[in-house]
């Protein structure tokens, strides 16, 4: 069979719809080049010539095929405290948050989830903000989860190559990472409040116990309305009385707030 390079409408709407499917994710008619290059690349490694025997291949969620496509079609752009204002918000508010949410106290332990944790600066940036700010003697327990388990073995590893993005004071560097050579490692004190799992929000919640903090941040800029509302309601269902949902900068729950009241922008509250 002869190589293929392009990728037809057709087969694009093939993969777009599967895309749309299995991981919420909206691609653009703009996308059409982004899926030909990175199902080429991936062909290429797993040496098949025709995008309709690599659509087949990738069909079964539960081969590596699917994995790996998965971990290349997500988009993974993190930071070490994005969106500061989130974090400036726990600083600033730890005791308001545990007045509105009376079970951290009463069960010595707070639990807070990220959701779509890509690389994990997000879940290390919370661990080392709570055990900043929290009481000591509240347990600090951090899900994070992601669809692509790439980027998962990479949280797991806890090593970074800093950039300028990462707003990381001196002060945290300091304390928390540990410099060899030119990579910064997460101190155990900090990894250890963090258990990384790779979980598709599109699934129904596993969860035995509800969350006091939800972060999903820059995820349901990829999900249509209709997705983005059946997601919230999930939140909503998992988040105690009081507990806060972040959001990202560019999304809002205007419209879809459910019973959530907003306290500011991209903040807000379960009202129970
Ligand atoms: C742009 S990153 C955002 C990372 C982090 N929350 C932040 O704001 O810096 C989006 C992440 O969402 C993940 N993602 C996309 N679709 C998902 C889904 N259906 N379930 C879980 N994670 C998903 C991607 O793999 C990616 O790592």
């Amino acid at each position: 069979m002869n190589k293929q390079n392009k990728l037809t409408q057709e087969q694009f709407e093939k993969f777009r719809d599967l895309v749309k499917e299995k991981l919420g994710i909206h691609l653009s008619e703009s996308k059409k080049e982004m899926v030909q290059s990175k199902a080429l690349r991936l062909m290429r490694e797993a040496q098949i010539s025709c995008f309709d025997e690599y659509y087949k291949l990738i069909c079964n969620a539960k081969n590596s095929y699917w994995a790996s496509f998965v971990d290349h079609i997500t988009i993974h752009k993190t930071n070490f405290f994005r969106e500061d204002n989130h974090f400036n918000f726990i600083r600033d508010k730890i005791h308001s948050i545990m007045d509105a949410n009376p079970r951290i106290v009463r069960n010595r332990e707070i639990r807070v989830w990220s959701s779509a944790c890509s690389t994990g600066d997000e879940a290390y940036t919370i661990a080392m903000v709570l055990k900043e700010y929290v009481p000591p003697d509240i347990n600090i327990k951090i899900l994070a989860t992601d669809v692509s388990s790439l980027v998962i073995q990479e949280a797991q590893q806890a090593e970074y190559v800093l950039d300028r993005e990462d707003l990381i004071n001196p002060y945290f560097l300091q304390k928390y990472f540990k410099k060899i050579g030119n990579i910064y490692k997460i101190k155990d004190e900090i990894k250890n409040l963090v258990t990384f799992r790779t979980f598709n929000l599109m699934d129904s919640f596993p969860f035995k116990n509800n969350f006091d903090i939800i972060f999903c941040r820059n995820v349901m800029i990829y999900f249509n309305p209709e997705v983005q509302e059946k997601l919230i309601k999930k939140f909503y269902h998992i988040l105690t009385p009081g507990g806060l949902l972040f959001i990202g900068h560019s999304e809002s729950l205007t419209q879809r707030q459910y019973k959530f009241k907003y306290l500011q922008p991209t903040i807000y509250i379960n009202t129970g």
